[in-house]
């Protein structure tokens, strides 16, 4: 069964093999839920809730909840483990696309170029002006990377090509980053205060939600760049359109939200913010790969193999 669509490169592997079932892109929780009996595969993406009441629609017959994406913070893993399902997710692929946009992301609210082409096309442009739109440079600042995992590690590596000086935060110091990319293992509060920008790359669960809240921005300052391409939850989103409004945060790049399609309107109308509609992954490998990645992970599960990326 596929919640709710699977990108021909991995769709047309589990035709081959097995009767498939799909919601469409359109599909609500009732559709998902009417299509599930006798599933004995779940391909999931990150807007499909995977809980206990879809788990058990599907039944007994249930091997393997094959995640479309590498976040996972849609799928209840006890519901599963108490079930015997497997998980899977599908790590590697999305990196260097996910690491891509953090950069863009940090680029265009370094440089307020939302802003400055929403003036143009609406007319506001009047000319060269040296005192509109100053932004910051990647050259010589500093960028604190939340979470040094394998797509934080790779925004660690592009920014740091491009001149800027890396410290990062999480749960263990990684020697070899300190030695390839020379960055320094710090906590939060430290990260906050010594980054021009802040790119946030840690996982959406119960400790990290709101780990950006509104000490945090002040901490950030008003000239420093807040990034998030993880996962929405991990801002206060009303605490960051507070801070931009009052020029306690000097930009934000955004690709995710708390509550996924709503933008909060507070959001929408703040200054100096680059709103992206979930786009990390966008790109033709990444999430060809990540379809391909899903059905592989299905086909080893069904077949009696352990899958490429199993999460439990
Ligand atoms: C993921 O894989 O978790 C991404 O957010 C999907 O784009």
């Amino acid at each position: 069964m596929i919640a709710r669509v699977l990108l021909p490169a991995g769709l047309q592997a589990l035709q081959d093999r097995y009767e498939v079932r799909a919601g469409g892109l359109d599909s609500g929780r009732d559709d998902l839920l009417a299509i599930a009996p006798g599933a004995s595969a779940l391909v999931a993406d990150p807007t499909v809730r995977i809980d206990a009441e879809i788990l058990d629609a599907c039944g007994d017959s249930l091997e393997v909840v094959a995640n479309f994406a590498v976040g996972y913070d849609n799928i209840d893993l006890d519901a599963c483990r108490q079930r015997g399902v497997v998980v899977t997710n599908t790590p590697d692929v999305l990196t260097e696309a996910t690491a891509e946009l953090a950069l863009a992301l940090t680029l265009a609210a370094s440089r307020r170029m939302s802003e400055a082409e929403r003036d143009l096309r609406a007319g506001r442009w009047h000319g060269w002006n040296p005192a509109a739109y100053r932004g910051i440079e990647i050259w010589g600042s500093t960028v604190g990377v939340v979470g040094m995992g394998r797509i934080g590690r790779r925004y660690a590596w592009l920014v740091r090509s491009l001149g800027a000086t890396v410290v990062y935060s999480g749960p263990s110091a990684k020697p070899e980053e300190e030695e390839h990319l020379g960055a320094r293992h710090v906590e939060l509060g430290e990260l906050l205060e010594a980054s021009n920008v802040v790119s946030l790359h840690a996982p959406s669960r119960p400790e990290t939600r709101h780990l950006i809240g509104a000490p945090e921005l002040e901490a950030i300052g008003p000239a420093g760049v807040l990034v998030n391409t993880s996962r929405g939850p991990l801002v206060d989103s009303e605490a960051l359109a507070a801070a931009l409004e009052s020029d306690k945060l000097g930009a934000a790049g955004l690709d995710v939200y708390e509550n996924e399609p709503k933008v909060p309107r507070r959001l929408l109308d703040a200054p100096r913010c680059v709103l992206l509609p979930h786009i990390g992954s966008a790109t033709v490998p990444a999430r060809d790969g990540m379809a391909r990645a899903a059905a592989d992970n299905v086909i080893a599960v069904l077949e009696g193999r352990e899958p490429p990326s199993r999460v439990v």
